[in-house]
């Protein structure tokens, strides 16, 4: 790989022995994936936040680290809030282990804002070279910001906090991002009702079909959190970093793509309106669990709308980013009002809270593939609408 003299003088040592560890991670990745050179990330977000999915042996090898982050870089979801986890029943020892992740994080300059939804509170702009972990995160910033970046591992986003840097390879190079399989809709009439969660069972179906692929769509016309919800259940059913929305994700209007689009072979891969209706359970809900990627604006608005007047009969949870909630106290306490919780920083797979749940009710295709694995709960797919209702008793 060709070096320039920061990356040399990272690998020599000179900016202390974690940050040479760093440089050799990335190398290690660059050479692995016959990159030719390393290029400067504007930012980083960091995955592995939560003690449930690193553990103790994750949380020594943070605390043998030095070095302060070198790029804005911020923190994947946690398994608690950062604050009144108290309230929840969050075990102690499980907090405390928790706790000392975050200060870990926070001594190398990685802002505990824990939130898989960064994109709402940084400008990330079309073009942008980025390093980032978490899987929807990654999806969304790729697909509908134009941006770019590989999925990383915890580890390899880590290095490039500490370095700025990432191997040039994959989906940061534009000719690796170009569709390589399509999907129709049998009945494209009926996608004109469709909500984030039927866009969360499109994307199980067609992640699980995709793989690592690419996928092209043609005739649905989501807005933004529907694109996030297809996204994250993508990245979760397989193991797509990047798809494209004809006319509606940036790429798909520039002339390279579409002389691509047009002129290339693909397979083409035709899914059935009844195959989405079916993932849309009739269980009785034990919880219901929103917000998996974290809210909205707009989704905050529309849950103050049903909510109104209505009080919950079950837990009720809504994950959002800490920041959301800070910038909107009206709508969540309008929301709080219910008896439902706004739960900030914390990833509903990765929470004790979720863990032998019984049935949980979601929206969310990302959390619906998750939840079973990873809490050992029954999941249940809801539209936003159907979960206020269950979780209401109605
Ligand atoms: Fe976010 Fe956790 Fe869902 S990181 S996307 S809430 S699985």
């Amino acid at each position: 790989m060709e070096l320039d003299k920061y990356d040399q003088t990272l690998l020599n040592g000179e900016y202390g022995e974690t940050k040479q560890k760093m440089m050799e991670i990335l190398l290690a990745l660059g050479k692995i994936y016959e990159a030719e050179k390393f290029i400067e990330v504007k930012s980083v977000q960091v995955s592995g936040a939560s003690f449930k999915t690193i553990g103790d042996a994750g949380l020594s090898w943070l605390n043998s680290l030095s070095g302060k982050a070198v790029v804005p870089s911020f923190l994947n979801p946690i398994g608690m809030p950062r604050d009144e986890w108290q309230d929840l029943g969050i075990p102690d020892e499980f907090a405390k282990k928790q706790l000392e992740v975050n200060a870990a994080y926070t001594r190398l300059g990685i802002r505990p804002t824990c939130t898989c939804t960064p994109y709402y509170f940084n400008i990330i702009e079309r073009g942008d070279h980025l390093a980032w972990s978490e899987s929807s995160a990654v999806s969304y910033v790729n697909s509908v910001l134009g941006a770019r970046t590989n999925r990383e591992g915890g580890p390899s986003a880590l290095a490039s906090a500490l370095t700025g840097k990432t191997p040039y390879y994959g989906l940061h190079i534009v000719r690796n991002r170009i569709p390589q399989i399509e999907f129709h809709i049998d009945d494209s009439a009926a996608t004109k009702s469709w909500t984030s969660a039927h866009y969360g069972a499109l994307g199980i179906i067609a992640g699980a079909i995709s793989g690592n692929w690419i996928p092209f769509f043609t005739e649905i016309r989501p807005n933004r959190d529907m694109l996030k919800s297809l996204g994250a259940a993508m990245a979760a059913s397989g193991a797509v970093a990047l798809y494209h929305v004809n006319e509606i994700t940036p790429e798909t209007r520039f002339p390279f793509f579409k002389k691509h689009i047009e002129e290339d072979e693909r397979e083409v891969v035709e899914i059935e309106v009844s195959e989405i209706d079916e993932l849309f359970g009739s269980l009785e809900a034990d919880v219901i669990a929103l917000g998996c990627p974290h809210v909205s604006e707009e989704e905050l608005e529309e849950l103050a709308f049903l909510m109104e007047n209505r009080r919950v009969v079950m837990p009720f949870y809504i994950f959002a980013a800490e920041e959301m909630r800070a910038k909107h106290p009206d709508l969540c306490s309008r929301i709080q009002n219910s008896g439902a919780k706004i739960v900030p920083d914390t990833c509903m797979v990765v929470s004790p809270l979720m863990d032998r749940a019984g049935v949980v009710m979601t929206n969310s295709g990302k959390a619906f593939t998750y939840l079973p694995g990873m809490c050992k709960a029954t999941p249940l797919l809801g539209t936003l609408e159907e979960c206020v209702r269950a979780g209401c008793g109605e």
